[in-house]
This record gives structure tokens, C-alpha cells and sequence, in this order.
């Protein structure tokens, strides 16, 4: 794909189409706008004096123009909202409408004009970032009815804006949109292809096409570990269980010697076990290996970026299924780190594979670990899909994250986690057991995390319920959102400033 930032005059753009910001109640009096208003005869300010357009976040009026004096032969409005409310999170979507509606028109070449406020360099990359993320489809196994049309240049316009940070920032974007849709291309792939195997090999050309170090351990390996608690999740499945690691380091050496680990859940399918999931929708647990695959997409990014600072990614992966060999409910498990546990339901089973994932991220020398996970179907009940949890044990990392996932519109949500809960997990026979009852679903799973965590900064993800999302938007397909990607980057890249200055 290829990426122009440019400031040149809007009449100049030669695009096949041009989509602009429009926002509730403005006339088109002034800058861009005007320049377009009288190029199409007025055309802008007639749409919006009938209200057949009244700028709604997501709305659109698409014109074919003639005779225009413009090079482009199309142009769509996007509705933003309230101008005071443009942020991020709007200045992304409204990248992917552009994206959605004019490859639907067969639009190869699209100029984008975002008309945000505030540094280019952030906003073209902002809404680089979300044309990217609107070329997504989940339709790669349709033969029929497949959106086939492809969408050859991108370019953000903003009218005598530093043409170099421009550039800049659509180049990010790129590498960064590019990565979340490699994340969402995973977590949208069938439990029968995306085996951890498959996962691993995937991993494996990434690394060797960016640059990163990577080792997958395989099940001796992790036997020889004693990762009893990943293991006893594997159990059941004739898929090999994979632990792949990978490695970003910076050319330059850094300031402080900490090492910020990423660990994700790579279930590649999610059963229950023996505590089998009732039907309706399990399809959809093809994706519960998100955050394994979040970890991949980050690294992948950063490879690319170069902050200054190492970073660890961690993925354990393997199936959960029941069978003659699977774990059962009762069954007592030994974690990597000694600890005993009680299985209560083989379907909390993301928890036992993290607890040796993050016990390993430790070993291999982190300081810092964010762990991100399609826990709890609870999440769900607690936030929707609108906002993703965070909890963790270090404060000024959690809102560092928050902060970092405003600057790039994506939302956090902090629970509680005191150490009150950790009574729900105790149990009878073991140190500790993987089920903490009916009542605070995610935050028990995520005391459950935190018994391997000591010891370290940490913060956990649950992406449960903002990992799928359905039904589909003007901006994004339904299906894999990719969400977290960006918000890694993003704190990746403030850690690395603040421990450069
Ligand atoms: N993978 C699921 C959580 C999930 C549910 C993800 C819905 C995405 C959508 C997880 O392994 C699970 O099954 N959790 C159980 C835990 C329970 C048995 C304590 C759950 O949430 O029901
Ligand atoms: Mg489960
Ligand atoms: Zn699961």
C-alpha cells in the first residue's frame, strides 16, 4: 500500500476520490471546505441547507463530479460530529469510512482531508491509521461476493501543512494500521488452520521479515520448564502446544536495564474442555487466541518503528478440547512456579496458560509486563465492547496506558483489584484454585493472574468483549477489531522517549 502525506492545494490532488471532514452545523465558509463548496457549484452548501447532510458522526454524501476544476472525479463527505468532539478516535473512523464507502465505488486512489487541529505529523498518521484499518474484511474464505476491489494509494491532505512530518506520520500510520490488520487476519482464521503450529510459523515470518530474534519452545521444552499449568490446558488437544518468544532490541544501547515483557493468551480454539461450552457461538471462540496475536502485530510494528527500548513478546499457545487425555474438573495442576492448582472448570483456562507465560516473561528478565487476554466472557457483561478492562498492580503504568490509548482513541477502563478478591481463589486442597465464583468474573481471573505477577510493574488486559466486533460499522467490518495494537505502540514509543530524556 502505498502512502502520501502532501500539502499541496486540494485542486491539485490527483485521486480518483476526494473524502473530507464535515462537522454539525458549519457552513462552508472557510479554508478547504470553501475551496471544495465552489468547485462543485455550491453543491456542499446546498446538502447542508436542505439537511439532507446534518454531519452525524458516520453519515455521507457522495457527489460525481464534472467540469470541477478539481482533478478528482468524486467527492464524499464525511459527517465527524461535533467539531469540539473531533478526537482520535474520530479523526481514525472517519479515515476508515473513506476508506469503506470509496472502495466500494471502486476507488483506487483516495485523498483523504482529515481537517483536525493540532500536530500533522499525529493527525496524518491517526487517520492513515484508520484507512488501513478499514480495507479489513473477514471474507478471505469466500469464493462468492467477495469485496475483490483494492484500493492502490492513500493520501492525507492538509493544505500548507510541513510536507516531510506529513509524510511521516502516513508512513506510520501505514506500519502501524498494516500490523493490527496482521493481528485481526489471525484472530479471524479458523481453529483448523490457525493451529499453534501455524501460529507459530506465522510468527516466525514476521520475525524473519522484520528483523526480530524469535524462539518457540515446543512441548519438550516446555515439559523440560515445568509449565505443568500450560501444559494441563494442552492436554486434551493433538495439537502440540508452542511457546513463541520474541525479541525487539534497539540498536543503541538504553539508559535503564528494565525490560517490558507483552504476554498474550493463544488459545487457537476454545472448547471449554471438559467443561464444555454450550453451542450457540463457540464458532466464535476461533478468537481466543486475540492476544497472543495482539503480541504478534505489536511486534511486528515495533520492528519496523525502532523505539529505544527492548521489548519481550510472550505468546503460549495451544487448543483447549476435551478428550480421553484432557484435564478434569478436580485435577490439581503445578504451575512453572511451584504453585498448586485446583481445577474447578477446564474452561478458565486462559488463566492457566498465562500463569507459566508470565512466570517466563519474569525469568527471561522483565520488569514491566502487560499481559493481554480474551479472559472473561463477564468483561463483557461489565463494559460491552465499548471499553476494554485494565487492571494490575502498578499504578502509574495503568495510567500511562490510559493515556496512551487517548492519544490514539482507543478506550481503557480500570477495575479494582484488592487484595479482598484474592479470598475467592483459594481453595481446599490447592495453593489455588482457577474458578472464583460467580461474583467480579473478570477481576477473580485477574487476582488469579496476579498470584504469578509479584514482583513486577503489571498491568492486564481483558479484550474479551473489544477484540469481535459485531455488527459491522461505516468504518470497520464486522468481525477481528485488532483493538490494543495501537495502544501498545504508542506506550512502547512514550517509554522509550521518556527513558531517552
Ligand atoms: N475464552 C473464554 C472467555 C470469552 C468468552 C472470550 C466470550 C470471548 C467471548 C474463557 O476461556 C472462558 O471460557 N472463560 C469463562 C470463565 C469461567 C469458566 C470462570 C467464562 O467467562 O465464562
Ligand atoms: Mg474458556
Ligand atoms: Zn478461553
Amino acid at each position: 500500500m502505498d502512502v502520501r502525506g502532501t500539502s499541496q492545494s486540494i485542486n491539485k490532488i490527483d485521486a480518483d476520490a476526494i473524502a473530507v471532514a464535515v462537522f454539525k452545523g458549519e457552513k462552508p465558509d472557510d479554508g478547504v471546505l470553501k475551496t471544495l463548496d465552489k468547485a462543485v457549484d455550491r453543491a456542499i452548501t446546498s446538502i447542508i441547507k436542505s439537511e439532507e447532510f446534518l454531519a452525524k458522526e458516520g453519515e455521507t454524501a457522495y457527489f460525481h463530479l464534472t467540469d470541477s476544476g478539481l482533478q478528482a472525479k468524486r467527492l464524499l463527505l464525511i459527517g465527524c460530529g461535533e467539531r469540539g468532539e473531533y478526537g482520535p478516535r474520530q479523526i481514525s473512523q472517519m479515515g476508515g469510512t473513506a476508506t469503506r464507502f470509496l472502495r466500494s465505488k471502486a476507488a483506487k486512489t483516495i485523498a483523504i482531508v482529515p481537517r483536525a487541529d493540532g500536530d500533522v505529523e499525529r493527525v496524518a498518521q491517526t487517520v492513515i491509521g484508520g484507512a488501513i484499518l478499514g480495507l479489513f474484511d473477514p471474507d478471505k474464505y469466500r469464493t462468492r461476493e467477495k469485496e475483490d476491489r483494492q484500493v492502490e494509494r492513500f493520501d492525507v491532505v492538509i493544505e500548507g501543512a510541513d510536507q516531510k512530518a506529513l509524510q511521516r506520520g502516513a508512513e506510520r500510520g501505514r506500519i502501524i494500521g498494516e500490523s493490527a490488520n496482521v493481528t485481526r487476519d489471525m484472530a479471524n482464521e479458523p481453529g483448523g488452520y490457525l493451529t499453534p503450529t501455524e501460529m507459530a510459523d506465522r510468527a516466525k515470518q514476521i520475525a524473519k521479515q522484520f528483523g526480530l530474534a524469535i524462539d518457540v519452545l515446543d512441548q519438550k521444552q516446555i515439559e523440560k520448564l515445568g509449565m505443568g499449568s500450560f501444559l494441563g490446558v494442552s492436554r486434551g488437544s493433538d495439537e502440540p502446544p508452542k511457546l513463541i518468544v520474541m525479541k525487539y532490541t534497539p540498536a543503541k544501547k538504553t539508559k535503564s536495564d528494565g525490560l517490558l515483557a507483552l504476554v498474550g493468551k493463544g488459545i487457537t480454539f476454545d472448547s471449554g474442555g471438559i467443561s464444555l461450552k454450550p453451542g450457540e457461538n463457540m464458532e466464535l471462540m476461533k478468537y481466543d487466541m486475540s492476544g497472543a496475536a495482539t503480541v504478534i502485530g505489536t511486534m511486528r510494528a515495533i520492528a519496523q518503528l525502532k523505539p529505544s527500548i527492548p521489548v519481550l513478546g510472550v505468546a503460549p499457545c495451544c487448543e483447549n478440547l476435551p478428550s480421553g487425555k484432557a484435564t478434569k474438573p478436580g485435577d490439581i495442576l503445578r504451575a512453572m512456579t511451584g504453585k498448586t492448582i485446583e481445577v474447578i472448570n477446564t474452561d478458565a483456562e486462559g488463566r492457566l496458560i498465562l500463569a507459566d507465560a508470565i512466570a517466563y516473561a519474569k525469568k527471561l528478565g522483565a520488569t514491566q509486563i502487560i499481559d493481554m487476554a480474551t479472559l472473561t466472557g463477564a468483561v463483557s457483561i461489565a463494559l460491552g465492547d465499548v471499553n476494554t478492562a485494565i487492571l494490575g498492580t502498578d499504578q502509574n503504568l495503568i495510567d500511562s496506558f490510559i493515556a496512551a490509548g487517548k492519544e490514539v482513541g482507543e478506550r481503557f477502563w480500570q477495575l479494582p483489584l484488592d487484595n479482598d478478591y484474592t479470598n475467592q481463589i483459594k481453595s481446599d486442597i490447592a495453593d489455588i484454585k482457577n474458578v472464583g465464583g460467580k461474583k467480579a468474573g473478570t477481576i477473580t481471573a485477574t487476582a488469579f493472574l496476579k498470584e504469578f505477577a509479584d514482583g513486577v510493574s503489571w498491568a492486564h488486559l481483558d479484550i474479551a468483549g473489544t477484540a469481535w466486533g459485531d455488527p459491522a460499522t461505516p468504518f470497520r467490518s464486522k468481525g477481528p477489531t485488532g483493538v490494543a495494537v495501537r495502544t501498545l505502540v504508542e506506550f512502547i514509543e512514550r517509554s522509550a522517549a521518556q527513558n531517552a530524556s
